[in-house]
């Protein structure tokens, strides 16, 4: 049954689960995900129907500079996992489980799953690997915590893989990876996203498997696709991934409108009367009024145009 949430104007809202997740691919509709990390973002990206957000770990590099996923700490998910769970009334909530929180033991995996439900109020979790996190992904959803996995190049595994690079080329590293697919479904994962493989292995994934796959960098043939939010509004300087398409460019908007705010600080248009508060004249007299109180006082810098 899925959960209801107010609004603010009071309106109940429901919220999306893994069965609608579920029915997406049951049906043949694709969806979109996209990663969200603060309270702003997760209420438009529900105002636009986004089904699933994601608070990825990614925003270890596009919120915190970090040069990698591999420096996030639970306090960090924590905290952006709260922010979007309460702007976010409808979407199915999402929060990776950052590195080392999962590894080290499934009863750290499950402490720290755990406490992304309960104190981060997101509904599900994501963690990456294939057969190896099996056992702990069996585990968590046993104890009632749907997982989403992700195969391919998994970022928390960067130093292994030797960088940034695509996936499964080898018919043998394709093959391994449609076990791990297989594996973390029969774990009792309720979707798994699948970065940067080639379109035709992504395909073969999809068709095998019961639960959605997501693609980011896996081309079209997917259940659904993901994206790096900051990535599609062009929000991050840095670099731009091949696979992501930028909709909005609001990099260089920001910079012209904090730059148009500084020159009229500068000039003293800004603040003018409308952004400003008059005091009730009588009171100004009597402030003048009382010993003490400068001349000038109420009078402030005369306006420049
Ligand atoms: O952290 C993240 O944003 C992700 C997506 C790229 C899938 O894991």
């Amino acid at each position: 049954m899925a959960g209801v949430s107010q609004s603010p104007g009071g309106k109940r809202v429901s919220r999306l689960t893994v069965e609608h997740i579920l029915g997406f691919k049951r049906r043949g509709e694709r969806f979109a995900m996209l990663t969200a990390y603060d309270y702003p973002s997760a209420q438009l990206l529900d105002r636009a129907g986004i089904p699933l957000l994601l608070v990825g770990d990614s925003l270890g590099m596009v919120v915190l500079g970090h040069p990698s996923t591999l420096p996030v700490t639970m306090d960090d998910m924590l905290r952006h996992a709260q922010a979007v769970a309460r702007g976010a009334r409808r979407a199915l909530v999402v929060a990776d489980l950052p590195f080392l929180s999962y590894q080290v033991g499934a009863e750290d995996a499950l402490r720290n799953a755990g406490r992304l439900l309960k104190e981060g109020g997101v509904q599900a979790v994501k963690l990456e690997g294939g057969g190896e996190v099996a056992d702990t992904v069996r585990r968590l959803v046993a104890a009632g915590i749907p997982v989403m996995g992700h195969l391919g190049l998994t970022p928390q595994s960067v130093n292994v893989l030797g960088g940034y690079r695509v996936q499964g080329r080898t018919a043998a590293a394709a093959a391994r990876l449609l076990e791990d697919a297989r594996a973390l479904e029969a774990a009792g994962a309720f979707a798994v996203v699948l970065e940067t493989i080639p379109t035709e292995l992504a395909e073969q994934v999809t068709a095998r498997l019961a639960i959605p796959t997501i693609g980011i960098g896996a081309g079209p043939r997917c259940d659904g696709q993901v994206q790096v939010l900051h990535d599609l509004l062009g929000l991050f300087p840095d670099f731009t991934p091949r696979h992501a398409r930028r909709y909005a460019n609001l990099g260089p908007l920001i910079v012209e409108a904090v730059a148009r705010y500084a020159a009229d600080v500068a000039s003293g248009s800004f603040p003018g009367e409308a952004e400003s508060v008059a005091m009730d004249p009588a009171v100004l007299v009597e402030l003048r009024g009382r010993a003490g109180a400068p001349e000038s006082a109420g009078l402030g810098p005369p306006p420049r145009a």
